[in-house]
């Protein structure tokens, strides 16, 4: 299965405080998105398409493999991906959208994603459970609705999907809309989300203190490896290998 990795990197790092784009910005003093192009090819996708703020072209350039293709992506993280889809191979029977904002994905979870895949589903998203209550308020902030949680999921990266039923869905969206994820894409075009288990190592980095989490995990995994622990498979998982170029 040929299958082509999208990874969404044209973002900023308003949230994060940074004064670079969110995506080159270093964790254990790798870019963010070099940690989560490194997670897609461990998990076994061939080829990479990365969407960046088109000024920055040459400061990913700098930080990502060779073979990685950079696209000038979009105002949205919906534009950024249609862009990257474009540039993505035909040849490719599946294709994996990814946060670059989501540096430490086990590459475990991105194999159940293609595993999915391969098993014939169209559209599978990694989801979690929702630990905490959530409701639903008005524009005062009052509380009008507390959904079961039971049935709830937090939905993360990579998705994947039929590259022909993702285009297709692209295709048929209006130009300008804006949606926070790619399965809310090939649903609004009828197809079936199925779930697979996500991680909660594929946490997104959104705010600084998700970035502090981050380094931790990164600074105890090195820790445990230099003890002796389990290190190949956790190295491998966490991508702590520097990436060629
Ligand atoms: O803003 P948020 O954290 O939800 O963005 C998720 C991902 O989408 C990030 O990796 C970000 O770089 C990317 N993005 C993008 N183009 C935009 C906005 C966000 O590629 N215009």
């Amino acid at each position: 299965m040929h299958a082509v990795g999208i990874v969404a990197a044209a973002g900023s790092g308003l949230r994060l405080g940074a004064d670079l784009p969110k995506a080159l910005v270093p964790l254990a003093g790798r870019p963010l998105v070099a940690w989560s192009v490194d997670a897609l090819r461990a998990g076994g996708v061939t080829e990479i398409v990365v969407a960046v703020p088109a000024e920055q072209r040459d400061a990913f350039a700098a930080v990502l493999p060779a073979d990685v293709r950079l696209v000038d992506g979009g105002a949205s993280r919906t534009a950024s991906v249609r862009a990257g889809l474009a540039a993505a191979s035909a040849a490719a029977d599946v294709v994996l959208v990814h946060d670059a904002a989501r540096p430490l994905t086990p590459p475990d979870l991105v194999r159940r994603v293609l595993a999915a895949l391969a098993d014939g589903h169209r559209a599978v998203v990694p989801a979690l459970p929702v630990v905490d209550t959530t409701v639903v308020v008005d524009d005062a902030g009052v509380v009008t609705d507390a959904p079961p949680r039971a049935s709830l999921r937090r939905v993360q990266t990579p998705q994947g999907f039929d590259r022909a039923v993702l285009a297709s869905a692209y295709a048929g969206l209006d130009p300008a809309a804006d949606l926070t994820d790619d399965a809310a894409v090939v649903r609004a075009a009828g197809v079936p989300v199925v779930t697979v288990d996500g991680d909660e190592r594929a946490a997104k980095v959104t705010v600084r203190h998700d970035l502090d989490l981050a380094e931790a995990t990164v600074g105890t995994t090195s820790e445990r490896a230099s003890q002796g622990a389990p290190a190949t498979e956790e190295r491998n998982e966490l991508g702590v290998e520097p990436c060629a170029r």
